[in-house]
């Protein structure tokens, strides 16, 4: 039984960061997840009877990654309409605690040289998370004070797959990571292009400059340096690591269309 409504859930998460969920607290997100994972079901069935070697192809071919919304961010957005979708993602933890909450799991040296090499890629030039709330506070100055941010399902929902699988799944979590990397290209170039149209400068811009330039090799790390290796070692692996990418691309996709859907 549920016991937390989901952005309660989301709060407790948040909270927990960097420790471990109580009791009830974990029963809840376990429950959520197991109604979440039905819904990105067909997808993980699809990428279980793949072979990870198709994966990157099954991820860059969703909706998901030249989702139309990242196009409105690029050519239309207003300084209020990005300012609001960076902010409402804040709950989403910092990538490093992620990143490390894989490393632990790793079951050979290739994959924790690799989860490694991007731990030390998240502190070039400077820590990324560093950049990010230079951004952030770039758009607050411009947006001002009268955002209207919202905590709506499919946003909560989106968020909470990564912090499943930093609680309860690290391999789930991998496989979210991967998809995220993966994708990323196409969203920061687009973001990057919305930003330099609303005349945000290069120094506003630094995160995502940083990111257009290094996330296509963590990608190719992720399927080849960790992923590669370890299902080789543990084929069961291949489940969970699915389910990960599926559950990350299905929750983006509904809270990319309701992004979108806002502005109509
Ligand atoms: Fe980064």
């Amino acid at each position: 039984m549920l016991t937390f409504a989901e952005t309660d859930l989301l709060k407790a998460c948040e909270a927990r960061l960097g420790s471990q969920p109580d009791a009830e607290e974990e029963r809840a997100l376990r429950h959520w997840w197991d109604v979440q994972k039905e819904r990105s079901r067909s997808l993980a069935t699809a990428l279980i009877g793949q072979d990870e070697g198709e994966w990157t192809g099954t991820i860059v071919e969703h909706r998901a990654h030249r989702h139309p919304w990242y196009d409105y961010l690029a050519l239309r957005a207003t300084v209020e309409e990005f300012a609001t979708f960076i902010l409402e993602n804040s709950p989403l933890p910092a990538f490093l605690p992620l990143v490390e909450r894989t490393l632990a799991a790793q079951i050979c040296e290739q994959g924790r040289a690799a989860v490694l090499r991007n731990i030390e890629d998240e502190m070039v030039p400077v820590p990324h998370a560093d950049l990010m709330r230079r951004l952030v506070a770039a758009l607050k100055t411009r947006a001002g004070d009268g955002l209207r941010l919202e905590r709506f399902p499919s946003l909560v929902n989106r968020i909470l797959v990564f912090y499943y699988g930093y609680y309860c799944d690290p391999w789930g979590l991998a496989g979210s990571l991967y998809a995220t990397e993966a994708m990323a290209h196409h969203r920061m170039t687009q973001m990057g292009k919305g930003l330099e149209r609303l005349g945000f400068d290069n120094e506003d811009r630094e995160f995502i400059r940083v990111h257009v330039e290094c996330d296509e090799g963590h990608a190719s790390d992720w399927s080849e340096g960790v992923i590669a290796p370890s299902i080789r070692l543990e084929r069961g692996l291949r489940v969970p690591i699915s389910e990960g990418i599926a559950a990350c691309l299905e929750s983006s996709t509904r809270y990319l269309d309701d992004c979108e859907a806002r502005t109509t």
